[in-house]
């Protein structure tokens, strides 16, 4: 058997096509577009990248975005600060601040700071207890979890009473699509089971998987014999593993793997998301999706 593909890369297309369109009927009725501000301190490439990527992105959609690019060396009161310039901007639904933040700033205290209703990542402990509570409680899922969630929806997966191990316990996936996998509701109601490094018999739980969330951050940690056949895997996970020459480009680009030995599991899953192209491309669209949310919050429209 050969596993269905889940192509984030096409469901991508799909929503960012809705969002464009909901974005044109807002300014149409309401003459605004969804702000989203992303601020980026020092010059980390990584980083770099994916903030282009999500003004880019933000750009696409019909936002109004705002690039606000601070040193590596900025105080922890003057970001604390911009935040709240923010936090008191109505033009702006969203601020994300991109991570990692250099030794000198407290993670947490920058977080912390951002306006609930603007924190469009979903990380602002508020936003974590409005997850844990579920249903209408909830108003920014985290991007990635609400990625994955959203891929087994348009994928056809039943989730209603299936078996759904996640491998990981990150506060930015693992922890999250736990929690809303078992909450009631559509693309949920499942029964969950989540594993870990202190787990014995990992073989053994992933074995019972109708849906398998892999994020441990272990290049092929998932073996072909502990998928269920005709599971859905899901796998989040973003190994570099060397360099290569880009075909296309010519220029030097990484050798990426996912968590699960794709090769051979997709010849016992029933369906599958490949690294590249699975996951990776559902997070920025989420942010997205988040950030137009914020707006229709606003507008009294949710
Ligand atoms: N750095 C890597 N991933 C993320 C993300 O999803 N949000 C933010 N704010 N920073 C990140």
């Amino acid at each position: 058997m050969t596993a269905t593909l889940i192509k984030g890369t096409v469901i991508r297309e799909e929503i960012l096509e809705e969002i464009t369109k909901e974005v044109a009927e807002i300014k149409e009725k309401h003459g605004v577009v969804p702000g989203l501000v992303t601020i980026l301190v020092g010059a980390n490439p990584a980083s770099m990248s994916y903030v282009t990527l999500k003004i880019k992105t933000a750009h696409r959609v019909g936002f109004t975005e705002v690039q606000d690019s601070q040193p590596n060396d900025i105080s922890e009161a003057d970001l604390l600060a911009l935040i709240d310039k923010y936090n008191n901007d109505e033009s702006i639904n969203g601020i994300l601040v991109q991570l990692p933040l250099p030794k000198q700033i407290d993670e947490k205290k920058v977080l912390n700071a951002i306006d609930p209703d603007k924190d469009v990542d979903g990380f602002h402990p508020v936003n974590v207890g409005r997850l844990m509570i579920g249903g209408d409680e909830v108003k920014f899922p985290p991007c990635t979890p609400a990625g994955i969630q959203e891929m087994i929806v348009r994928a056809g997966v039943e989730t209603k009473g299936a078996e759904v191990v996640v491998v990981g316990r990150s506060n930015i996936v693992g922890k999250p699509i736990a929690n809303m996998m078992l909450q009631k509701g559509v693309g949920a109601n499942s029964t969950v089971t989540v594993v870990h490094t202190g787990t014995k018999n990992l073989d053994a739980h992933c074995q019972r998987a109708d849906i398998l969330i892999v994020a441990a951050g272990v290049p092929d940690l998932v073996k072909p014999e502990w998928i269920k056949p005709g599971a859905c895997v899901i796998d989040v996970g973003v190994n570099r593993v060397g360099e290569k020459i880009s075909e296309k480009t010519g220029n030097k680009i990484a050798i990426l793997k996912g968590d699960v030995d794709f090769d051979a599991a997709k010849e016992i899953a029933g369906s599958i998301t490949p690294v590249p192209g699975g996951v990776g491309p559902m997070t920025i669209t989420m942010l997205m999706a988040n950030t137009l949310k914020s707006l229709k919050f606003k507008l009294g429209m949710i």
